[in-house]
């Protein structure tokens, strides 16, 4: 989970935490040299704040494309931990196929902010599915995360936790069909993965929040990441981010180019007392001059119920697979 937006998510919220407060941190991979990676950039910033309540650090290997991993990681948290207090869901992957370059050219010479706010020339391949044989962006972005969600909740509710799940500008309805909820058929499947995300929080927060645990929809508007970088060359990349800051300039509200400044939504809820609208989706904004502020969406809630209904009976299925399923992935670091 610790991508540009996980790490700057993290920097945030120690530096809103009471600094006397002992933290301990859990960072997500699924490698191992990328969590040292996170662990020491995590650590350097928290010596800069230079907090008299000390920071520990632990981490979890987990593969959400993979069940046997989300079961692994559920294993080894309740092992640890009493309490969970914040559970970000920042993971998410697609499946590109490169850049329809006549397209991209195209949309930006119609409409430079639409062009990189909504871009419609990222090819996605169609029908990918996991080892498990579900849809693997179905898998990894939305269904791994909520069976890790269901089996952990004991620790959030001990922790009156805050859930916080990473959606998208880009998760219109149109994305989704409600008879291919897996978007097997799909080549629009992030979006559809972000929209499914929108409907499942929608049909849950209201049974989560009778338990204490608050769970809000944010979205990060647009940042640099690894994601955007992987089809571009230096020349590419470059005139990306020239077109981020027009778009900025000419008055896109959702082009903060940086993490640190697309990680204030997630945090901001994540710190909300009181919270009264948590059927809003929270976006991370900048102005012209890149001054950040939270600007809210309402969100379309059609077809919460069958969303829910679909991955409630999945998770039956999949809690009935992995009954017998013990694992220890875990490697000494
Ligand atoms: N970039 C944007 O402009 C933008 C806009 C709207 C929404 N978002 C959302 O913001 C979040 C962070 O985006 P980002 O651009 O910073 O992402 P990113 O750099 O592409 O990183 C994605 C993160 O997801 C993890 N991940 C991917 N597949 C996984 C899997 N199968 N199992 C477990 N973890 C997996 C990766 O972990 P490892 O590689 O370390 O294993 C990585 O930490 C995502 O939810 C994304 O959809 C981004």
């Amino acid at each position: 989970m610790f991508s540009n937006l996980g790490l700057n998510i993290a920097f945030r919220l120690i530096e809103r935490e009471d600094p006397k407060t002992r933290l301990t941190l859990v960072v997500t991979s699924r490698t191992l040299p990328r969590v040292r990676e996170v662990i020491d950039q995590i650590e350097s910033h928290v010596k800069k704040l230079k907090r008299p309540g000390i920071v520990d650090y632990d981490y979890l290997l987990v593969d959400f494309t993979d069940m046997v991993s989300v079961l692994s990681a559920y294993y080894e948290l309740d092992k640890k931990y009493d309490a969970i207090n914040y559970f970000f869901v920042n993971a998410a992957q697609g499946v590109y196929d490169g850049i329809d370059w006549v397209g991209a050219t195209k949309q930006v010479c119609c409409n430079i902010i639409e062009s990189v706010t909504n871009p419609n020339y990222r090819i996605q391949r169609v029908g990918v599915k996991s080892r498990d044989d579900l849809g693997l962006v179905f898998q990894a972005n939305v269904f791994g995360p909520y069976y890790l969600i269901h089996k952990i909740l004991p620790l959030l509710l001990a922790g009156k936790a805050k859930v916080v799940w990473i959606s998208s500008l880009m998760s219109d309805p149109k994305f989704l069909s409600l008879n291919d909820i897996q978007m097997i058929k799909s080549d629009t499947t992030y979006e559809g993965s972000k929209r499914l995300v929108d409907l499942l929080h929608l049909a849950t927060y209201k049974e989560l929040r009778k338990d204490a645990v608050h769970q809000y929809l944010v979205q990060p508007g647009i940042f640099i990441s690894h994601s955007f970088s992987v089809y571009l060359n230096l020349f590419t990349y470059y005139g990306m981010l020239w077109l981020f800051y027009i778009a900025r300039w000419i008055g896109s509200p959702w082009h903060n180019i940086e993490g640190y400044k697309a990680a204030n939504a997630p945090v901001y809820v994540a710190n909300m007392v009181d919270p009264e609208r948590q059927d809003l989706k929270y976006g991370s904004a900048t102005d012209r001059n890149g001054r950040e502020y939270i600007k809210t969406q309402e969100v379309d809630g059609t077809g919460a119920t069958d969303v829910l209904n679909y991955i409630r009976k999945l998770t039956l299925e999949w809690d009935d697979k992995l009954k017998d399923q013990i694992t220890n992935t875990r490697i000494p670091i």
